[in-house]
């Protein structure tokens, strides 16, 4: 298989169109075969249930070519399993896990050319999603529904690739108590959009939630989960309901444990701590690990003292690791890896 002629090390996290993707509907309350298709154009009723009443969820994973140039998915089962949830949450089909998976490797497999080379930084990033394409106008879950599975080729999710970051604290709030927050529905991204664009305009590479009850917890950013680390090296990160139960932070801190030997702890952390960690990193599939170097809570600069030139010793050595594993340098957990064939 020869690979497609794109300047890999120059990618951004952007869309670029590859060859072929999966799609299945469901209907009278069954799924279809599902099959490959080469169209990226969906058409659906002006009433379809995604487009008045945002219906939908997504998935993100990624392919990668290993030090011995094999292509393997990380976990993807995982990501199977959270989509389950994400679906039940908001009254749609499940799509089962296993048939995702499934789904999943047949999309990576026919676009193949466009799975990243070994030592390049960029990855396939696969976005697997469902939405409401039956026509609704009472507000009430549709009859039907489409899930697909594209991928596209991307670099670094965050320009300068691993400087660290600077972000803020956000008033606003990304997830509510009892909410959506746990799941990976669409609405959730939809309403951090504002936050976004404000926080890039005002200098911030991303925004800081804090609980939305009390204001006084910290919860994640709009697309990653969080990680600090302690000045005794403890690996700590939020314990919420209402953020996503990121995979990349769950095998992080698997890694942390079981290959570096450091403590970890899941609990809550509150705003007042920011200021005793000594490393702080935002994690997830399009983060991978990236540095914060830099939190702003209303003016007050809190400083990392891991700075802003290079990321954290723990850090590194947690990214080092986990990368390690995704790309076949390290040996990984049973499970973990799932090779294209
Ligand atoms: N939190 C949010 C809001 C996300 O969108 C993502 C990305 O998927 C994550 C966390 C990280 O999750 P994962 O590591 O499973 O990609
Ligand atoms: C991911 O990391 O896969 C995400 O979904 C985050 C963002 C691109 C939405």
């Amino acid at each position: 298989m020869e690979k497609k002629q794109i300047d890999w090390e120059n990618l951004d996290f952007g869309y670029i169109r590859t060859e072929r993707r999966f799609v299945t509907n469901y209907k009278d309350g069954a799924w279809d075969a599902g099959g490959l298709t080469e169209d990226a154009n969906v058409v659906i009723n002006e009433c379809a249930g995604v487009l008045q009443y945002s219906q939908s969820c997504f998935e993100g994973l990624k392919a990668y070519t290993t030090e011995d140039g094999r292509i393997v998915t990380f976990r993807p089962d995982l990501n199977g399993q959270r989509m389950e949830d994400s679906c039940r949450r908001l009254e749609m089909p499940v799509y089962p896990r296993e048939k995702f998976v499934d789904a999943v490797m047949q999309t990576v497999k026919a676009n193949a050319a466009y799975v990243p080379p070994y030592g390049s930084g960029a990855t396939l990033y696969i976005r697997p999603f469902m939405f409401a394409s039956g026509p609704v106008i009472g507000v009430k879950p549709a009859d039907e529904y489409q899930f697909r599975v594209f991928t596209t080729p991307v670099g670094p999710y965050f320009k300068g690739g691993v400087k660290p970051l600077t972000i803020r604290i956000s008033d606003f709030d990304r997830a509510a108590p009892n909410g959506t927050g746990h799941i990976k529905a669409g609405l959730n991204y939809a309403m951090s959009l504002h936050a976004i664009v404000d926080a890039h305009k005002q200098g911030f590479d991303e925004n800081m939630y804090l609980d939305a009850a009390s204001h006084t917890k910290v919860e994640e950013t709009g697309g990653a989960n969080f990680i600090f680390i302690t000045k005794d090296q403890k690996v700590v990160t939020p314990r919420s309901g209402s953020i996503l139960p990121s995979i990349t932070r769950r095998s992080l801190m698997y890694v942390a444990k079981e290959y570096l030997g450091l403590e970890t702890e899941e609990r809550e952390i509150y705003k007042e701590e920011l200021a005793d960690f000594a490393e702080c990193g935002l994690c997830g599939t399009a983060a991978v690990i990236s540095p914060v170097g830099k939190i702003v809570d209303h003016g007050t600069e809190i400083c990392l003292p891991s700075g802003m030139a290079d990321m954290g010793p723990v850090t590194k050595k947690l990214y080092d690791t986990l990368t390690g594993i995704q790309m076949g340098r390290i040996e990984a957990p049973e499970g973990w890896i799932q090779e294209i064939r």
